[in-house]
């Protein structure tokens, strides 16, 4: 007997710290201008000392099973999507599984990047569906502001992070109003480079050196231009690939959250579709991009608002390094 999932309960965190655009300038060449009219961002909140991705990772789930009513003995498991893991190895759903008191149950941590809350809604769907579990929890949590360069020469990647954690219990659908409908997702692996963290690696060797940090190979760099044309060809193409999947029309979709890498690229995304605006949210002016992060803490502002309503058509969508992108479509 094969099973439908729906989302039955949503949770986020984000750190206490705000850190404005004009704080970001006192450290580097920037301004509040450049950062709003590129990107749209205002402000993104970051970690001060003993905040982690476990720990934002832990509130936000908390929130989502206190949401969805399961009882958390009845979570099967976790998965986690993040870009930065708090250690190499083991994974970071270990530490959330710890703090969350969950005993013995699976934990699977993904990466995929900005992508890495659609692949991971994919791999929960999927699961539900086989009816190998039953309730599941999927976090993505981000902690960037460890491992970016505050000072002018990383200037065009430090401005567009922040730090943030979102998270859902996917469990079984009882009906055909509130379910998942579809995934879609992929991945080109041909510029793997043009937005990326070098070191430190395994394929270095050293993993890191001197030498390396001295070139500052140890922040993440992009080739923004390219990355941002990629962005809006693939996210209009895994909307279109969601609408076909599901024989929807455009009016049909009640509300599109996209990934919150840059107000420019949603905007210009919604555009190139013909998504009125109201019919899209966007909170990038407050959190920054949070990567894995972003689309269930988008998801969350826009319940907490009202633009989400029970039963409402939703549409995700995704785009980030790898190259990886994305859509998934559901019945809130
Ligand atoms: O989720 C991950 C996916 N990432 C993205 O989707 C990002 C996609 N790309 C972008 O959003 C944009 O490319 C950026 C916002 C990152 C950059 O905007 P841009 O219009 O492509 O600017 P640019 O990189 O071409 O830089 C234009 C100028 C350069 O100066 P010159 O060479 O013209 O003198 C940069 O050095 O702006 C300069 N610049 C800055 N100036 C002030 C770059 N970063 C900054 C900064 N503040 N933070």
């Amino acid at each position: 007997m094969t099973h439908r999932s729906r989302i039955l309960g949503i949770g986020m965190s984000v750190p206490k710290r705000i850190v404005t655009n004009n704080d970001l300038a006192t450290k580097m060449e920037t301004s509040h201008e450049w950062i709003v009219e590129r990107t749209g961002i205002e402000q993104r909140h970051w970690v001060e000392e003993g905040e982690t991705g476990t720990t934002l990772a832990t509130a936000a789930s908390k929130q989502a099973i206190e949401r969805s009513g399961v009882d958390p003995k009845d979570i099967d498991l976790i998965i986690y999507a993040t870009l930065s893991p708090d250690f190499f190895f083991p994974g970071t759903a270990v530490f959330v599984q710890r703090a969350l008191g969950m005993k013995e149950i699976p934990c699977l941590d993904i990466r995929q990047q900005c992508t890495g809350f659609i692949y991971g809604l994919s791999i929960a769907d999927a699961y539900i569906r086989t009816g190998m579990f039953k309730n599941i929890l999927m976090i993505g949590s981000e902690v960037h502001s460890t491992g970016l360069d505050v000072s002018t020469a990383g200037r065009d990647i430090t401005v567009l992070f922040g730090d943030g954690a979102g998270a859902v219990v996917v469990g079984r659908a009882t009906d055909d109003k509130h379910m998942i409908l579809s995934t879609h997702i992929h991945a080109d692996g041909s510029e793997a480079e043009i937005l990326w963290t070098e070191y430190p690696a395994s394929a270095r060797h050293p993993r890191i050196s001197e030498a390396a940090m001295a070139e500052r190979k140890h922040f993440p760099t992009m080739n923004g231009k390219k990355v941002f044309k990629h962005a809006v060809t693939r996210m209009p193409q895994a909307i279109m690939e969601g609408m076909i999947a599901n024989d929807l029309k455009l009016t049909d979709i009640d509300m599109m959250i996209p990934h919150q890498a840059n107000l420019r690229i949603n905007q210009m995304v919604a555009q190139m579709i013909g998504m009125p605006a109201e019919k899209t949210h966007n909170t990038i002016m407050k959190y920054g991009n949070t990567t894995a992060a972003s689309i269930p803490m988008c998801m969350y502002d826009a319940l907490e608002l009202g633009k989400i309503k029970d039963g409402n058509l939703v549409c995700l969508v995704a785009f980030g390094a790898g190259l990886t992108w994305g859509s998934a479509f559901l019945r809130w």
